[in-house]
């Protein structure tokens, strides 16, 4: 570890001046070897006094990665504003995150977006373990369960809790530019993630070659009782407030009866839905959703750039299920087909009125979306040039824009990191006993840090964070450097990783998957 270590702090590069060097070396070491990631500054200070210009690129993927040697690239970021833009950016969001579905990668949309505009989510009072359920199913209920807004008004839910339609918009100050999403997984396949998430052979004592099949056989017999979250008995259902009681009565009923037709109340709760919301995303079709919501609310595409999060590869996900076992699932988890197949009509007929023009953006979006993998994979022993940027070129959808490096590291966040570091902003941003950093004019040069005692830890202290052992226990070093760079807490330096090992605990990909 040691050795590639050192190997790592030669690559360091630094062209900056000597008082911060010096600052940096101490500081750097010492908390290299605290978290043992290596860490790359190059000095944006150019860029803040250069005003933006736009990029005239012909290239799609031309590439520039800055390798220390030479000036940071020439060019700042462009203004990535369309000039065609008509329309005004939404930010009130409120998506209700169903269990299993793929949600957390939309949330991770969301996180970036809002945490690069300083956004206010509603953050669960409760911290540590937990944490990502403290406003579920009920906690909008009381006040206590969430902190105040850092800004007076709410403008993202973003985590589970149960759709309660007036418990949420009292949160918003206006309630009517409130956009409303939710995220719907076709139900075989939410329940084979569930299957293998909740560990349910384990679970449900099911010793088997083919656990799913035993369980779909005699499913009320494994599992009997109706628990929040639900594990098999419509889940998607009971997050978006289908009753519990309503849950277990349709179900009894359900395999009572053979028939193929559903009760009115299973039929009204799927069009209420499909009403009530804005728009009902499919994990199967994610793109395709994503770029409708970029339209719906007047994003930029590179606002839906994004990393696919917590998948996972299962033998449940591949066990194979007879059409007899496939009904048999259909009778038991019975609110959640007929939603299925509303939502999946809703979204299919939305996509059919705006005809080849989507589905021409959409494949623009994943070209892009792969680009940007590519670039942040950040592989320096490939042949992908050696400058500072990713630009995507001007398209039908999109202006001109730059990918950096640290946009890279805020694509490849982890919810929970996202999560400490809004909490963290919000509890700085709300106490008033916190001196507000950095004053008007200046940072503080990092060799202060060294002598004072109170900066004994570096970074993780009161001037830079509220919660440090949060942010030491769910963000790696590097991300929450940037977190500092991108607050101004330090300045004006930026920081990523060399281009080989770019930050984040993104997944790797393609070997990934949902
Ligand atoms: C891409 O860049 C190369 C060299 O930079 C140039 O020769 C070529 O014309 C460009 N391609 C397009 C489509 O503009
Ligand atoms: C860095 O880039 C410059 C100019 O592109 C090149 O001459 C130099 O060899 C590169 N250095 C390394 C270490 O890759
Ligand atoms: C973020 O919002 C808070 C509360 O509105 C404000 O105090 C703070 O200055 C903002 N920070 C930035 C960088 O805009
Ligand atoms: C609500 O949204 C409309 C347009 O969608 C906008 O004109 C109006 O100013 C917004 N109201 C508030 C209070 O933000
Ligand atoms: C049982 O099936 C019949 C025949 O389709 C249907 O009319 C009835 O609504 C079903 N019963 C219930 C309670 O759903
Ligand atoms: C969802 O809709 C698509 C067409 O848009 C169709 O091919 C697919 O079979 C549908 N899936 C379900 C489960 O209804
Ligand atoms: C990096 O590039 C090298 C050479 O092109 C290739 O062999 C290697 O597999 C790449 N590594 C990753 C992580 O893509
Ligand atoms: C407010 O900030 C100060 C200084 O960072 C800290 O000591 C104090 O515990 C904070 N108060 C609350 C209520 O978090």
């Amino acid at each position: 570890m040691a050795q590639t270590l050192n190997g790592k702090i030669a690559l360091l590069i630094l062209f900056t001046s000597a008082v911060v060097l010096a600052g940096w070396y101490y500081d750097g070491s010492r908390l290299l070897r605290a978290d043992l990631r290596p860490v790359v500054i190059h000095d944006v200070a150019t860029h803040h006094t250069q005003t933006a210009r736009t990029i005239k690129t012909s290239n799609l993927t031309k590439l520039s990665y800055s390798n220390g040697t030479s000036k940071p690239a020439t060019m700042s970021p462009p203004t990535e504003k369309d000039s065609r833009q008509t329309c005004q950016e939404r930010t009130k969001i409120v998506f209700i995150k169903t269990h299993k579905t793929g949600g957390t990668s939309f949330v991770q949309i969301l996180h970036r977006f809002g945490y690069l505009r300083n956004l206010s989510f509603v953050i669960p009072t409760k911290r540590g373990p937990g944490t990502m359920n403290g406003l579920y199913p009920k906690g909008l209920k009381k006040s206590s369960n969430y902190l105040p807004p850092q800004d007076g008004a709410f403008d993202i839910l973003a985590y589970h809790t149960i759709y309660d339609r007036k418990a949420i918009t009292n949160l918003f100050n206006n309630p009517e530019n409130v956009t409303f999403v939710t995220l719907l997984r076709e139900p075989l396949s939410q329940f084979r993630s569930s299957f293998n998430y909740y560990h349910l052979a384990r679970q449900f004592n099911i010793v088997s070659e083919t656990p799913i099949a035993t369980f779909l056989q005699s499913p009320a017999k494994y599992n009997p009782r109706l628990r929040l979250p639900s594990l098999t008995k419509s889940p998607m259902a009971l997050d978006l407030g289908f009753p519990p009681t309503a849950i277990i009565s349709s179900t009894a009923l359900s395999l009572r009866n053979q028939s193929e037709k559903y009760s009115p109340t299973i039929r009204d709760f799927a069009r209420k839905i499909s009403d009530e919301f804005d728009l009902v995303m499919l994990t199967e079709f994610f793109d395709e959703s994503l770029v409708l919501f970029k339209r719906m609310m007047c994003w930029q595409l590179k606002d839906i750039l994004y990393y696919k999060t917590n998948g996972y590869i299962y033998a449940q996900k591949e066990e194979v299920v007879s059409e007899k076992l496939r009904q048999s699932h259909k009778r038991w988890d019975v609110v959640d087909y007929p939603l299925y197949e509303k939502l999946n009509n809703t979204l299919r007929d939305k996509i059919n009125e705006l005809g080849s023009d989507f589905l021409s953006e959409v494949v623009h979006f994943k070209t892009v979306n792969a680009k940007m993998h590519q670039y942040c994979i950040g592989n320096a022993s490939s042949s992908l040039g050696t400058n500072d940027y990713l630009i995507i070129e001007k398209s039908a959808w999109n202006d001109v824009f730059v990918i950096t490096p640290s946009f890279c590291t805020l694509a490849k966040l982890g919810i929970r990191c996202y999560m400490t570091l809004l909490r963290d902003r919000n509890l700085r941003v709300t106490n008033s006993s916190h001196t507000q950093f950095p004053t008007n004019n200046a940072y503080e040069p990092l060799t202060r840090i060294d002598n004072d005692k109170r900066y004994g830890e570096g970074f993780y202290t009161e001037r830079y964070c509220q919660i440090c052992e949060d942010i030491k226990r769910d963000c790696t070093l590097n991300e929450y450097l940037t977190h500092l760079f991108h607050e101004k807490l330090i300045y004006p330096f930026d920081t990523s990783f060399y281009v080989s090992v770019h930050g984040g605990r993104g997944p790797v990909e393609k070997t990934l998957e949902e």
